[in-house]
């Protein structure tokens, strides 16, 4: 056996230690009863079905911190759960009910914040947007947005190193991570709260745990950078015959006024098309339906930086090119929040369509139509009638390459080919030199594509540094290494 392999965990759950984690956590703290455990053991894409005899919500650091040091104390597995958003299985429990559920959701609270510094102290389960509402009501502005943002919570937005529409502006979650305070498997608090722009003391720990997926420990709350809030937002939505002339528009807006684009996304006909038939009250605001949509924001703080002529001027010069074939551009901040649902519910409207594989990638942005056209044509001779739905995050190279069931296909059956989809597709993002897992995290759906892709001295490297945090092997079990 090598020296890095974890060994199994040495007990299963037992009543003594449930009445034990009671005593710390209280009876509200601690869920039982399988119609209440329920929802926490399965994922949002239903892909997966655990079990867990409880769900444990500490109030409070120092509550998780006890919780955990009682589990290791028992080598009793634990997975940590926020939102439950994962797309790849990363908080949900095994099928053989051996591991419990840690749920941040009770640690809610915004602990301080700073317009002049610029930062935001906040707990683990505070929801994305509930964060995002709390940097606004200063004048700031959180520049992290996600789809799932509404119930996605911060400690699994880091925990997962999440990255949305934002990150060709401003990065990826990483980028806004000044500090942690995390739970070591052992039980210890590490706390690394600290709201330094400048701070070289050592390694940086706290970039070892975004993007661990809780298999280092459990973040339990952070310090975030925020930016100034925008003065000035113009949003548009364009139809586009090709992902080709999509990035040609992005090249238009680069050359333009490159800091100003704050998101860059491309949709596809029937990814639209499937918004349209199952979202309630979505519209479509272009005349005619078109083979790919762009949304594009600029945003500025910035006063009289005059955007909407910008986009006006850029688009009308796309418009005589023939780089676009639409475009309506939003006067209200209704229009604006119209255009960004047909967006946003990209991924709730394939699901309501049937059985869905995703492909969450990335390659070099000027490889994006490129990527889609061959990513198609190997899916399209893999399986005939299967419904091709890339969507994503163009502005930052990160395509979420998304396959519908055929139409008349069984969902079950379909759902049964992801891995010959999904290696269909790696091996074109092999092909521009991307990666198999742009922002969602490998959780429980890819960790056997580890050792493909990041093998060697890389698997080697994150599996020692897995032993040396976690030694039993207690957190987060099966996710993130194979
Ligand atoms: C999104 O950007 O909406 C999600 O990350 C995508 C998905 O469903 O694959
Ligand atoms: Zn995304």
């Amino acid at each position: 056996m090598p020296d890095t392999a974890l060994p199994a965990p040495t007990s299963a759950v037992t009543d003594r230690l449930l009445d034990a984690i009671r005593t710390i956590v209280g009876a509200t703290g601690l869920l039982t009863d399988p119609s209440d455990t329920a929802p926490y053991a399965e994922d949002w894409r239903k892909l997966y079905q655990g079990r867990t005899r409880a769900v444990i919500r500490p109030a409070n650091t120092q509550e998780l911190a006890e919780v955990v040091k009682l589990c290791a104390a028992s080598g009793t597995r634990l997975v940590p759960q926020g939102g439950n958003t994962s797309m790849v299985g990363g908080a949900v429990p095994a099928e053989d009910g051996s591991e419990l559920v840690l749920s941040t959701a009770r640690l809610n609270r915004i602990r301080s914040i700073d317009p002049v510094d610029l930062t935001l102290t906040l707990e683990a389960g505070v929801t994305l947007k509930a964060a995002q509402m709390a940097a606004s009501d200063v004048g700031c502005l959180l520049p992290l947005s996600i789809s799932s943002e509404g119930s996605a919570q911060i400690g699994g937005v880091l925990a997962v190193n999440a990255g949305g529409n934002n990150t060709v502006r401003y990065g990826n979650a990483r980028d806004l991570v000044l500090g942690l305070e995390v739970v070591l498997p052992d039980g210890q608090v590490w706390n690394g709260l600290r709201r330094l722009r400048k701070d070289n003391t050592g390694y940086c720990l706290r970039q070892l745990f975004v993007g661990s997926e809780g298999t280092l420990g459990i973040i339990t709350a952070a310090v975030l950078k925020l930016a100034p809030q925008p003065r000035e937002t113009a949003v548009a939505l364009c139809g586009v015959a090709s992902p080709d002339d999509a990035l040609a528009l992005f090249t238009r807006f680069q050359a333009h006024d490159p800091p100003a684009i704050s998101a860059f996304e491309y949709m596809s006909g029937p990814g639209m098309g499937f918004v349209l038939k199952h979202i309630e009250g979505a519209t479509m605001p272009l005349a005619a339906p078109a083979p790919g949509y762009v949304l594009v924001e600029l945003a500025t703080p910035r006063p009289d930086a005059g955007l909407r002529a910008t986009l006006e001027t850029v688009l009308e010069a796309a418009l005589e090119d023939g780089i676009v074939l639409d475009a309506a551009l939003a006067s209200t901040e209704a229009q604006r929040a119209a255009i960004w649902r047909l967006r946003e519910e990209h991924s709730e409207a394939q699901k309501r369509e049937g059985a869905s594989v995703k492909n969450d990638v990335s390659v070099p942005v000027s490889k994006v139509p490129a990527f889609i056209r061959q990513a198609t044509a190997a899916c399209e001779a893999l399986i005939p009638g299967v419904r091709v739905v890339p969507f994503g995050h163009m502005g930052d190279g990160n395509i979420h390459f998304n396959l519908e069931q055929p139409e008349e296909a069984d969902g079950a059956w379909f759902l049964a080919q992801d891995h010959a989809i999904m290696d269909a597709v790696n091996a074109v993002v092999r092909e521009f030199d991307g990666s198999f897992s742009a922002e969602h995290g490998i959780g429980k759906l890819k960790p056997y594509m580890m050792p493909d892709w990041r093998g060697g001295a890389e698997l080697a490297l994150m599996q020692r540094i897995k032993a040396a945090l976690d030694p039993q092997g207690i957190m987060n079990p099966g996710k993130v290494l194979p």
